[in-house]
């Protein structure tokens, strides 16, 4: 089997990187894709030495651009290398344009995609990260789902059950092997990191998403917040999109002067693990670090309305607070200077796994392939129609006997106002299901 793996994003590299590890150790035949979306060495090559990984076989070196530019050029010459390639799958991450491109050619070159990272959701079509996430999620071959949240998700929006896998998310795997290495005596390169990660109060900020940083309000906003958390010691590892952003609104001046406020480059990751351990709380717009948060057990407020991490949310570790000034200075203090209310967003439960995902999902392709499902072919048998039923089972069944019986494929379980995935062996007795009745 020849696997094609793309990447080209911060987020990518650092959770592609256990699946890299995983494919290696089972020696099958990986093929490196770099797309070039993230160029800067703080952005890109810095995570290939921190987590060990091999050159890309091939770097497309797309760089910057607006979307319709920067997508069609990866798919140009994304298409020549798999004309080339050949691969027998192509894997993609999240929902970055890099992913988006990768599968769009993919998928019509009828090359079996894997979407890692499938089904997050912040029903929100306003971020070019929602667009590119469903897109990709209407017709891959494999979905790896973190949670069963976001394989309800798939499922509800019609991918068939069999598709979905609930598998964790590889953060947890690369964060928790990672976390093992980290010690001070690393940052004598850091020169920057090293003067600042004894201080007290530590906040760690980081912000990159288009809708906060492109829009002078809500960045303004945000510097405003900073210009009042005296009693803290901000680090902030400035993506190059914000620090253009703040450069641009005339704000990085104003920022810069600020003493509390620690304005540095984006570090490397094992810096940044360690700056994370060393954080009181976490201020954020990123989708990994959300994760992270919860993970390292470090208390989290989210700079944004909604979330595609809603379960870090409901485990209690992670406050939406927007852009409102009050709420975010108010839960800052609380988180602070209250320890029950900190110990209590500590002890939220990860809800990503336990650092196996990686093993999960390179076992689930290698089976697929091996029993000869891991292929786009058009259906041998006459389908008229899908018929969307809903039942209440009265009998003693499970999801897959139910299925058999009654030429069906089960989208979703209802028990007691609670969604369930349609797993194999759930069963379905006084449970309402969603169906696809196939005729
Ligand atoms: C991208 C992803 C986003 C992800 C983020 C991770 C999309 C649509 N967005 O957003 O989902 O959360 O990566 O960080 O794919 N730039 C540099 N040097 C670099 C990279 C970028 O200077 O190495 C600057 C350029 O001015 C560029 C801007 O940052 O225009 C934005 O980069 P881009 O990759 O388009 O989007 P991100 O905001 O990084
Ligand atoms: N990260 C890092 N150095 C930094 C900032 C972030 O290594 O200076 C890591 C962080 O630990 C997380 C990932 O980058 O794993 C998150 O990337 P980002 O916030 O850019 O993207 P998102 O997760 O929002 O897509």
């Amino acid at each position: 089997m020849k696997i094609v793996l793309m990447f080209g994003t911060r987020p990518e590299i650092i959770k592609m990187a256990p699946i890299i590890d995983e494919v290696f150790k089972k020696s099958l035949k990986l093929i490196l894709i770099q797309s070039g979306q993230h160029y800067d060495y703080e952005m890109s090559d810095q995570f290939f030495e921190d987590l060990k990984l091999p050159s890309p076989d091939y770097n497309l070196s797309v760089g910057s651009g607006k979307h319709g530019e920067q997508t069609g050029k990866m798919m140009e010459r994304i298409e020549k290398v798999l004309i080339e390639e050949k691969p027998d799958v192509v894997l993609v991450h999240g929902d970055t344009n890099t992913a988006l491109s990768g599968f769009l050619v993919a998928s019509k070159l009828h090359v079996p995609v894997c979407h890692v990272e499938a089904g997050l959701r912040s029903y929100s079509n306003t971020t070019p990260e929602e667009i590119n996430r469903k897109m990709i999620d209407v017709c891959c071959e494999l979905y790896f789902a973190p949670t069963e949240e976001s394989a309800i998700n798939l499922s509800l929006e019609g991918v068939s059950r069999e598709k979905i896998f609930i598998t964790g998310n590889t953060i947890v795997d690369v964060c928790l092997r990672n976390r093992l290495k980290i010690s001070k005596k690393q940052l004598n390169k850091n020169h920057e990191l090293r003067n600042l990660i004894n201080l007290d109060n530590i906040i760690t900020l980081t912000i990159h998403r288009a809708e906060n940083v492109d829009n002078k309000k809500s960045l303004n906003n945000i510097v405003d917040v900073l210009c009042e958390m005296e009693h803290a010691n901000i680090i902030f590892p400035i993506h190059p999109r914000t620090k253009k952003a703040l450069k641009r609104f005339d704000l990085y001046e104003k920022l810069f002067n600020l003493n509390h406020v620690h304005s540095i480059n984006p570090l490397g990751y094992l810096d940044f693990l360690l700056l994370l351990s060393n954080s009181s709380l976490i201020l954020t717009d990123s989708g990994g670090l959300q994760e992270e948060a919860i993970i390292l057990n470090i208390p989290i407020l989210t700079l944004r309305n909604n979330t595609d991490r809603p379960e870090t949310v409901t485990a209690g570790g992670n406050i939406l607070v927007g852009f409102q000034k009050e709420k975010i200075l108010k839960l800052t203090n609380c988180i602070l200077n209250n320890e029950d209310i900190a110990n209590k967003m500590k002890n939220a439960k990860n809800p990503y796994g336990n650092g196996n995902s990686a093993e999960k999902i390179v076992d689930i392709i290698l089976n697929s392939y091996e029993n000869n499902e891991l292929k786009i072919e058009s259906v041998e048998n006459i389908i008229n129609n899908f018929t969307l039923k809903i039942v209440e089972v009265k009998e003693n069944i499970n999801v897959f006997d139910f299925e058999k019986k009654n030429n069906a494929k089960i989208r979703i379980v209802y028990d007691k106002n609670k969604s369930k995935f349609p797993i194999n062996d759930l069963n379905l007795k006084n449970k309402f299901i969603l169906y696809d009745q196939i005729g």
